[in-house]
């Protein structure tokens, strides 16, 4: 076997036929993975994805027009802006109840951070029972399908690295109790990565490019290029509920936010948000704003300090709004973005230490300092090709308590403290003692399922005990 001459031409053309340089070593398996690997690549459009994002990096300019985004107040009387949550959370279910709304978790991230070899979404998150963030999220989803009367599919995003183990856990624990045929997963695409000064694609052995997911941004091209859009669209699915494997809090499928997504005036339909207020100026969250009239999410690094520091009259924070990493967007959406090229979303780039071979000798690289770009879309680039996006505000306790790091901030051991704090409040509303330390934390450990509530109003009929025990552990 050899390599097809148009691929060799296409790439010298590129600049990066340094990825043949070992041929001659491979036999036919190995250079056949090393063609089909290079033949998804868009070797036309390289040389410009180099120039723009390789060896320089795009500048980021702030449009004076920057102003913070609006957004739907969680206390739907609040005098800033009131609403009728009841319409909408009733046209949310409606939603649900006519099988119009599937789940989707982007579950192809590498976890690295969080020093857990698997897929993220098999790491113990339950705060009492230690259920892996799959388990939880399959009974939010269950139990919504059940609340409604119609199963809910659930679209998966894996990335090639850990596709097979993902739906081998899943098979293992029989789809935690749904129907198989409601559960969809397909792989992200990846990206290569780049050599920071000369821009050639990197490779980890002699027939492997170096490479790494595409961002979560790739789910929506991932979404319609698998199949998966046109399989809702014969279900009759028109909205989708987008959501992080990292939260554990994450409301799967919250009929309020659905019901604003699809049917509030200043909405769309297309896409959609939640919003977490920042807790102090700093924190690295993406931000909300609406830049020459368009809602859309700026991320932290990007954002001036200055503005980031800036306050109202009462003292809060002017750019409020973070990113909790929560959206809602239409079926058409979806499609829109994969056919319209007005609708191409930008890549943001990293530079990283990235292991590599020479090339030239075949001989391993390990760098001591960051020497290669990996590139990535961001889901929330999406949000200024919609007409109209809406946001809605949702807490920190009752719906973010994410998992990405080893220990400190989104820890498990900071997880568990909010799931605690939002099971507690949600008892307490209810009728139950729970015992409180002297900073009025819960002192015990409480974890409440989707099956027995999907919000703190489904208590009502649950049995529950009359009083927590202090230090106690407590499933519901
Ligand atoms: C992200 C957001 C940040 C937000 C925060 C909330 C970005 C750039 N920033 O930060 O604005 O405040 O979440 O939690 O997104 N994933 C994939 N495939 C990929 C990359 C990521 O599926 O190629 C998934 C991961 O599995 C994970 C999620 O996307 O569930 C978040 O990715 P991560 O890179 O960890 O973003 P954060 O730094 O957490």
């Amino acid at each position: 076997m050899a390599v097809p001459e148009p691929l060799r031409q296409s790439l010298v053309a590129a600049g990066q036929d340094n990825v043949l340089s070992q041929v001659n070593t491979l036999n036919d398996a190995k250079l056949s993975l090393l063609v089909e690997q290079l033949e998804k690549l868009d070797l036309s459009a390289m040389k410009s994805l180099i120039d723009t994002y390789v060896t320089s990096a795009p500048a980021f300019s702030m449009s004076s027009d920057t102003k913070p985004a609006i957004y739907y107040p969680a206390d739907a009387t609040s005098t800033v802006r009131s609403y009728d949550a009841a319409k909408y959370i009733a046209a949310g279910e409606d939603l649900l109840r006519a099988g119009k709304v599937a789940c989707f978790t982007v579950a192809g991230g590498q976890g690295s951070r969080l020093g857990y070899d698997g897929p993220k979404g098999c790491y113990p998150a339950g705060a009492v029972t230690g259920k892996p963030l799959f388990q939880l999220f399959a009974e939010g989803i269950k139990a919504t399908g059940n609340k409604y009367g119609t199963p809910v599919p659930w679209l998966v995003m894996t990335s090639p690295l850990n596709h097979e183990a993902t739906v081998g856990f899943f098979k293992e624990h029989s789809h935690f109790g749904l129907d198989a045929n409601n559960v969809m997963f397909f792989p992200q695409g990846t990206m290569p990565s780049f050599d920071l000064a000369t821009g050639k694609m990197l490779m980890s052995d002699a027939y492997t490019l170096a490479a790494s997911p595409d961002g979560h941004g790739g789910s929506l091209k991932a979404l319609y290029t698998s199949g998966a859009i046109a399989t809702l669209k014969e279900r009759g699915v028109e909205h989708i509920s987008y959501f992080q494997v990292d939260n554990p809090l994450v409301r799967v499928a919250d009929p309020l936010f659905l019901g604003l997504h699809a049917s509030a005036p200043d909405s769309s339909g297309q896409m959609s948000s939640k919003m977490l207020p920042k807790a102090y100026a700093e924190e690295k969250v993406g931000l909300f704003a609406e830049i020459d009239g368009r809602t859309q999410v700026v991320e932290y690094s990007d954002m001036p300090m200055e503005l980031q520091r800036e306050t109202n009259a009462d003292g809060s924070l002017r750019f409020l709004a973070g990113n909790p990493a929560i959206h809602a967007f239409s079926v058409e959406f979806v499609e829109k973005v994969n056919t319209d090229p007005a609708c191409t979303l930008p890549y943001h780039r990293a530079v990283k230490k990235i292991a590599h071979i020479n090339t030239e000798t075949g001989e391993a690289v390990t760098p001591a300092e960051p020497n290669g770009v990996k590139l990535e879309r961001f889901v929330f680039d999406a949000m200024p090709f919609a007409e109209r996006s809406i946001i809605l505000e949702t807490s920190r306790v009752q719906e973010f308590a994410p998992i990405k790091n080893a220990s400190g901030i989104d820890s498990a051991e900071s997880s568990r403290e909010l799931q605690t704090e939002r099971a507690a409040i949600w008892l307490e509303a209810a009728g139950v003692a729970v015992p409180r330390d002297g900073h009025a934390k819960a002192d015990c450990v409480l974890e409440i399922g989707a099956m027995t509530a999907l919000d703190a109003g489904d208590l009502a009929k649950a049995d529950l005990p009359k009083a927590i025990e202090r230090g106690q552990k407590l499933s519901l």
